[in-house]
């Protein structure tokens, strides 16, 4: 038993949606949360720039006694997981690629998988290189989707929702026409996005959320190392981001799916590392 908080960081609001995951399957755990919300996104920058982001993330997350830091964040999942291994492998790090592309390797039946994620997580081509591991004749049809970050920024989620709807339609086509029937959300945004993106593809198609996917690999890895924090955990919750608090109270109940009644504080994270 390990009553420790497990860390989690994103670009922003998109890893709540692995919290809202972690929250429902392990109610027990104490999570600390931070969001880049001052420096999102960071899908459309350097490896240099979201190695170095990354690794001030991590580092402010270290000043509190962790039992395992979450890469809730597509794009530094893919580009600098090995890094933040390096530097914190004395506690488990686990990124989103991994786990989604088991579960896209062991869900496809025709084997033709379907990626979408930030421009710089596609660049890296770890979802490739990971999925082909598993399932080496597997085909993958990759689409970078720039703008659905800042669409589900500013909420434009909604079926129905002409904006949405056309740009979804617009980066989906390929992947469709090319009959993929499993679809890796490789960015931990998309899933506010799975009832267009579902509606869209159509019932045959399997949609793979990152987030979900490595909250439960996180939980699986606590259980085998009998390191969940037990039934009497008194749970706690902290967040932290880099931009003005309110914009968190206001935008993250749509990732989280419930109000945010704990404190937010904002952290100076240039001063890290
Ligand atoms: N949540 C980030 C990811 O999963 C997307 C936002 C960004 O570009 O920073 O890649």
């Amino acid at each position: 038993m390990d009553q420790r908080p497990i860390g989690v960081f994103d670009s922003g609001l998109g890893g709540l949606t692995c919290v809202r995951e972690l929250e429902q399957r392990m109610p027990g755990e104490s999570i600390i949360y931070f969001g880049d919300t001052g420096r999102v996104p960071y899908g459309s920058r350097s490896r240099e720039t979201i190695t170095r982001y990354a690794m001030q993330d991590a580092a402010f997350l270290r000043t509190f006694d962790l039992k395992a830091l979450v890469v809730a964040c597509g794009t530094v999942s893919t580009t600098a997981l090995e890094e933040l291994r390096r530097v914190h492998g004395d506690i488990p790090v686990m990124g989103v690629v991994e786990p989604s592309a088991a579960q896209a390797a062991a869900l496809t039946r025709n084997g033709k998988i379907g990626l979408i994620a930030t421009r710089a997580s596609i660049n890296t081509g770890a979802y490739e290189r990971t999925i082909h591991a598993r399932r080496p004749q597997a085909k993958i049809l990759s689409a970078a989707c720039p703008l659905f970050v800042p669409l589900v920024e500013n909420g434009r989620t909604q079926p129905g929702d002409i904006v949405i709807e056309t740009v979804a339609a617009d980066y989906l086509r390929p992947l469709k026409e090319a009959g993929v029937d499993t679809l890796v959300l490789g960015c931990t945004h998309y899933p506010l996005l799975r009832e267009v993106i579902a509606a869209y593809m159509g019932p045959g198609v399997r949609l793979v959320d990152s987030g979900a996917e490595v909250a439960h690999s996180i939980g699986q890895w606590l259980a085998e190392h009998d390191a969940l924090a037990g039934e009497d955990a008194q749970p706690v919750r902290r967040w932290f981001v880099s931009d003005a608090v309110q914009g968190f109270y206001d935008l993250a109940p749509r990732f989280l799916g419930r109000e945010i009644t704990e404190q937010v504080e904002q952290v100076e994270i240039e001063q890290y590392l």
